[in-house]
């Protein structure tokens, strides 16, 4: 199982993996609820080194580790760390391979975790690198999925927004794949999934790319949205270009099955209008949520 490896890619999590996750996570959730104390991980720390901004992600495995009863040392930004004055991610993770039991990194550049967990031994955890992936955002994002509509499979999910830059969307869509399940892409040109993305696809599995929205909404179970990724554009020419091309609103909602949810990985911007946080369909709090369980189940599951 898990224990003791790496995750930078979903590929590293297979679908055994991903129900063992799963139902920890419902464990770990009512423990939370129970206001039970944990002391799993008693001993054990956790380095996180966050080189590009970060809300949800650095936090809830923050607090996951705390939940655990386990310690967490924290770079919270590049320019706080030697990162800085030009030490290398190897010889970071070098180092921080004496300092804790486990390593997650958010960085810029694509592949970073992967040339990281080849400088230690310690389980290194892709908390989001560049335009490549974020697995443990997949990871509950399915989780998300499951607990809210029962199954991810039979389920046709739209997918909107930054098809190019979001590393949610590589993930989610190479994850989607491994499952019955329908995927229609919505984004403006400039944004489509890249090529290589869709070339680590099955050759039978269901996915259109699609113009229109309207054209595919009521046929949609789940309505996962995505923000431009403006820090990834070079030209600010071309993300003026691109911004407003879509937004999410009460209108967009009604057009949709009574069953069916939307979800964010968050940040929003202006893709989705604050009117629809208060439809029932809108998941993506509670998503954001299933950040601390589902993170609880794969720390304990790494470290055993
Ligand atoms: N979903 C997500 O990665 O959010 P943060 O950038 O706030 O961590």
């Amino acid at each position: 199982m898990l224990r003791n490896r790496s995750v930078v890619s979903i590929a590293d999590i297979g679908n055994d993996e991903l129900s063992e996750i799963f139902r920890i996570a419902d464990d770990m959730e009512k423990s939370l609820k129970s206001g039970k104390s944990l002391a799993l991980m008693n001993g054990k720390i956790m380095a996180t080194f966050f080189y590009e901004p970060s809300t949800r992600t650095r936090l809830s495995f923050e607090s996951a580790m705390h939940r655990l009863g386990g310690s967490v040392i924290s770079v919270a930004e590049a320019k706080s760390s030697s990162f800085a004055k030009g030490e290398t991610l190897a010889d970071t993770v070098r180092m921080a391979e004496g300092y804790s039991d486990i390593i997650v990194i958010r960085h810029s550049m694509e592949g970073a975790a992967r040339l990281a967990s080849r400088f230690t031994n310690k389980p290194i955890i892709n908390a989001g690198d560049g335009s490549g992936q974020h697995p443990t955002q997949t990871v509950l994002d399915l989780y998300t999925i499951k607990k809210e509509l029962g199954d991810i499979n039979g389920k046709t999910v739209t997918i909107v927004g930054d098809l190019r830059y979001g590393r949610t969307v590589h993930s989610l869509l190479l994850a989607l794949a491994r499952f019955d399940t329908k995927v229609n892409l919505v984004s403006p040109p400039m944004l489509k999934i890249p090529d290589y993305v869709m070339s680590m696809l099955p050759r039978d599995f269901r996915v259109d790319v699609v113009d229109d929205l309207q054209s595919v909404i009521e046929d949609t179970d789940v309505l996962y949205v995505t923000r431009i990724q403006k820090e990834r554009f070079s030209d600010p020419n071309e993300y003026q270009s691109v911004i407003g091309s879509y937004s999410i609103s009460n209108e967009t909602v009604g057009s949709m099955k009574q069953k069916s949810i939307i979800m964010h990985p968050l940040p929003r911007v202006d893709e989705i209008l604050p009117e629809v946080d208060l439809s029932p369909k809108a998941a993506y709090f509670r998503q954001a949520n299933n950040g601390v369980p589902v993170r609880m189940a794969m720390i304990s599951l790494i470290l055993g």
